[in-house]
């Protein structure tokens, strides 16, 4: 039998799993770090605590599945987006990670947009200019930290500083620098006019690889601290969307899924470019190669209700570490009881402001219609389900666009959750299913690895292989119609305070 190790380098943990080639999981470790919030909008994390994570997981995997090193073929990792970690002439990280849901590049964008010209910027990217995307933040450290920029010898993204560590090549893959702004998405190669344009020097960007090409294999010094092979070969891996879409067999044209991690996520696979001229959605580059995705983003999902729970739910937590049980199960067992529309309480999820379908920075999250007959159950179902809208935004646009969806899995955190599936099967008005395998991201990842170390024929053949169907949500059409009348009031939300978001913002 042969091994394939996946890592799913998220913002809360870093999980890294090893599985056999039927996709079967041998052993799981996971390993948690902080988020740093420095001010209102901005998220920094440290590269540091990643590499101490992707280290610490890989050894605990090796030693506990017993599994003879040199059965260990392929590893593969997938990331959070869009992350900049900046090095020096040593490969020493510069300054913190400023990460995805950082805010702070309002005025970088502006400028991005002026130099490319929006049209333009649509045109090579597939995206507007974005906060949460790398370039804005490259300018933001040029603009504001010139002696940080002046240090840069190399620009990767959070999983790539991890392949540095592992491999010490300079290395990315077409799906992750899909979301740097600085790719030609539909020719799958860095953009010399956009770099040109912005003056950054392409020589600070990593190689660009398919995400199932082998990039390099793991260092002898690293080989010896986590016991894996100097022949175990990385493969370029994945962004998180694109991997946890390989992971759940999104990887077909119609087909689709929604993540609900600390972001949530609609993705729909295609095999051609289509673009959103609005630029509410963002179209990326696959991890099959020469196929594309297309994908609303909310920023604030699993964030939502995890900034509920740690601030609102202590006793819960306690309960959980006490009876080894998990939070999020009292959770879920009182939204059951609460009906459709949490009694009249409605919740806007922008607690890092926001990207489909409103591209705002600024707003800001929102519980409104609170009445003194509300309790915390209330408020907690409000969070699920204001969600679920916003995934249900996203959904609508993808729809508007022509793209088919015929078939909706579930994945993420939020996912393993039966009733936010619920949720989504009510407002979607379409089946919401899960694959029997749990780890999208990470067997996501250790698919290319098989890909690209030829156990597996191609992506396709891989996910036919390893996936079966689990459960199956279907919409109740009573929840459906009043979910519609919620869905319409909670969209009027959002305009009536855009205004006044901009006036908080500016006090
Ligand atoms: C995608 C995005 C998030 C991050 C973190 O564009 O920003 O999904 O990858 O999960």
């Amino acid at each position: 039998m042969r091994y394939l190790i996946g890592i799913d380098l998220g913002t809360s943990a870093t999980k890294t799993v090893l599985f056999d080639e039927e996709g079967k999981i041998i052993a799981s470790a996971s390993q948690e770090y902080p988020l740093y919030q420095p001010q209102n909008g901005w998220a920094e994390q440290k590269p540091e605590d990643w590499k101490d994570a992707a280290l610490t997981t890989i050894a605990k995997v090796v030693k506990e599945s017993g599994v003879e090193k040199e059965a260990i073929k392929g590893l593969g990792i997938s990331g959070q987006m869009h992350g900049l970690v900046m090095l020096d002439q040593e490969g020493e990280v510069i300054r913190p990670s400023i990460i995805w849901c950082d805010q702070r590049t309002a005025k970088e964008c502006e400028e991005i947009t002026e130099k490319v010209g929006r049209e333009r910027l649509i045109e090579i990217t597939a995206n507007p200019a974005l906060t949460g995307f790398t370039a804005s933040k490259i300018l933001w450290v040029r603009n504001h930290e010139p002696e940080n920029y002046a240090k840069c010898r190399h620009i990767l993204l959070p999983k790539d500083y991890v392949r540095y560590v592992l491999t010490g090549e300079f290395a990315t893959e077409v799906s992750d620098a899909s979301g740097m702004q600085l790719l030609d998405v539909p020719n799958r190669c860095w953009s010399d006019e956009v770099l040109e344009k912005l003056e950054i020097d392409k020589n600070l960007l990593a190689k660009v690889y398919e995400s199932v090409e082998v990039t390099g294999t793991i260092l002898p010094e690293i080989a010896e601290k986590t016991g894996l092979s100097v022949h175990t070969a990385v493969v370029g891996g994945a962004g998180d969307n694109a991997a946890a879409a390989v992971g759940t067999g999104i990887v077909r044209e119609g087909r689709a899924f929604t993540t609900i991690g600390t972001s949530g996520v609609v993705f729909a696979h295609s095999n051609k470019v289509t673009i959103d001229k609005k630029g509410r959605v963002h179209t990326f580059c696959c991890a099959v190669p020469g196929a594309w995705h297309v994908m609303g983003v909310t920023q604030g999902a699993g964030l939502s209700l995890k900034w509920f729970r740690d601030n609102f739910c202590q006793d819960y937590i306690k309960l959980a570490e006490q009876e080894g049980t998990d939070a999020y199960d009292y959770i879920n067992a009182d939204v059951a009881e609460v009906p459709v529309g949490s009694n009249r309480l409605l919740y806007l999820p922008y607690l890092m402001g926001e990207r489909t379908p409103h591209l705002d920075p600024d707003c800001r999250g929102v519980f409104f219609g609170l009445s003194a007959i509300h309790t915390r159950k209330d408020m907690l179902r409000a969070v699920m389900e204001g969600v679920s809208y916003s995934l249900k935004d996203c959904n609508d646009i993808l729809k508007e666009m022509g793209v088919e969806v015929e078939e909706m899995m579930a994945c993420g955190g939020g996912g393993k959750s039966p009733i936010w599936r619920q949720m989504l099967a009510d407002m979607y008005n379409c089946k919401v299913k899960t694959v029997t395998a749990k780890e999208g991201p990470a067997l996501g990842v250790a698919i290319l690895a098989g890909v690209g170390t030829g156990i597996y024929e191609s992506v396709e053949a891989a996910c036919d292989k390893v996936l079966k169907i689990d459960k199956e949500c279907a919409p109740i059409a009573e929840n459906t119609e009043q979910y519609t009348a919620y869905h319409r009031i909670y969209q009027k939300l959002y305009p009536a305070l855009k205004e006044q978001y901009k006036a908080l913002q500016e006090l």
